[in-house]
């Protein structure tokens, strides 16, 4: 099946599942797992965060970077589709207490004066704004590094907290060629994701400075986060880091050779620039029906996801998706119009 709903469903490679499978481990809650030392103390390197924490989920990791910098009763700045804000069951105002103001456009962008415009009055009416929340890549766009510095300065002048949400902060550090550290610096806290276009099975990491480092540790258990004998997982997290970044650039290759191909099919219109692993598509100036175009490329092997309501659909490519596989999809969509 050539699966194009999401990079989180790449399978592990051979070579990951030997790591896993020899990993030497140890009780994880004693701070006694040698392969999640080892991967911890790698993601510290180049991330050039003081403290790495290994954690099940971009999620998980979300949320205790929204716990570690907030107090309950704060307001934090979240994009309107974030995944923060979205797609993590409203965890934010759960677990931490905080209300949620949104911000940004859909390409990620924030801009000083739109976040100078949302700081609530200094008034016994309003919640302090303490953190503000990025996403880099923000639904396959990469939000310009000039853009993260100019809200850095803002931000460390109102004293306003900075989290990224860098599940993919690899794919944009690959197509820019700005090193992670570069972005990492601009933030209290960075999460990246094991899980998606790296292609590990399970896992996230929290990358934080020194003085938060405590709390989140901390809450890691209260979330219930805290794991033992987790080097098996944590063994495939050190391999996608060591061996699967660079390969993300042939996802992006992918993702062009898929957006030029879609060019010449005038029931689908592609919004928005292509720039990493993620090809959103609208079909709302044709007559056509969503769930019969999902079924048609079913039955030939492909499997999409369509949000009828939008007419849309995303597509994304990763490492089990190759340059073949992209010309069959293309020759499917072609046949589905004729
Ligand atoms: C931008 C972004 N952040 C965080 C997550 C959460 O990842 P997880 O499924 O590991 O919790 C996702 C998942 O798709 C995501 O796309």
């Amino acid at each position: 099946m050539i699966d194009l709903r999401s990079d989180t469903v790449t399978q592990p490679c051979d070579e990951m599942r030997k790591k896993m499978a020899t990993a030497i481990v140890g009780d994880d809650m004693f701070g006694e797992d040698p392969s999640v030392n080892e991967l911890q103390e790698f993601a510290r390197k180049i991330t050039g965060k003081e403290e790495v924490l290994f954690v099940p989920s971009a999620s998980m990791s979300n949320q205790l970077a929204v716990k570690a910098l907030t107090a309950p009763g704060d307001a934090i700045a979240v994009l309107k589709h974030a995944h923060v804000y979205r797609y993590e069951s409203g965890a934010a105002p759960l677990l931490s207490g905080v209300t949620m103001l949104q911000v940004g456009d859909k390409r990620g962008i924030i801009s000083v004066e739109e976040i100078g415009n949302t700081i609530p009055p200094d008034d016994q009416h309003y919640p302090p704004l303490t953190l503000l929340c990025m996403e880099n890549t923000h639904n396959g766009q990469i939000v310009p590094i000039d853009n993260i510095k100019k809200l850095h300065e803002y931000c460390c002048e109102k004293d306003i907290k900075m989290h990224l949400d860098g599940a993919r902060i690899f794919n944009a550090s690959v197509a820019t060629g700005i090193d992670v550290k570069d972005y990492a610096k601009y933030f209290d806290t960075v999460t990246i994701c094991l899980s998606k276009g790296l292609g590990a099975p399970i896992g996230a990491l929290i990358c934080s400075n020194k003085q938060y480092a405590k709390k989140i540790h901390r809450f890691r258990k209260v979330m219930g986060g805290a794991m033992r004998q987790s080097g098996i997982i944590a063994a495939a997290g050190l391999y996608a880091l060591q061996n699967n970044v660079q390969h993300l650039s042939m996802d992006h290759k992918n993702a062009q050779h898929l957006a030029s191909g879609l060019k010449d099919l005038n029931y689908l219109e592609i919004l928005g620039p292509v720039e990493t692993n993620m090809v959103f598509v609208s079909y709302a100036q044709s007559k056509i029906s969503g769930e019969a175009l999902q079924e048609h490329m079913m039955s030939k092997g492909v499997n999409i996801v369509v949000d009828e309501a939008k007419k849309m659909i995303r597509l994304v490519t990763h490492r089990d998706i190759t340059m073949q596989h992209i010309d069959h999809v293309l020759e499917q969509l072609h046949c589905f119009a004729s």
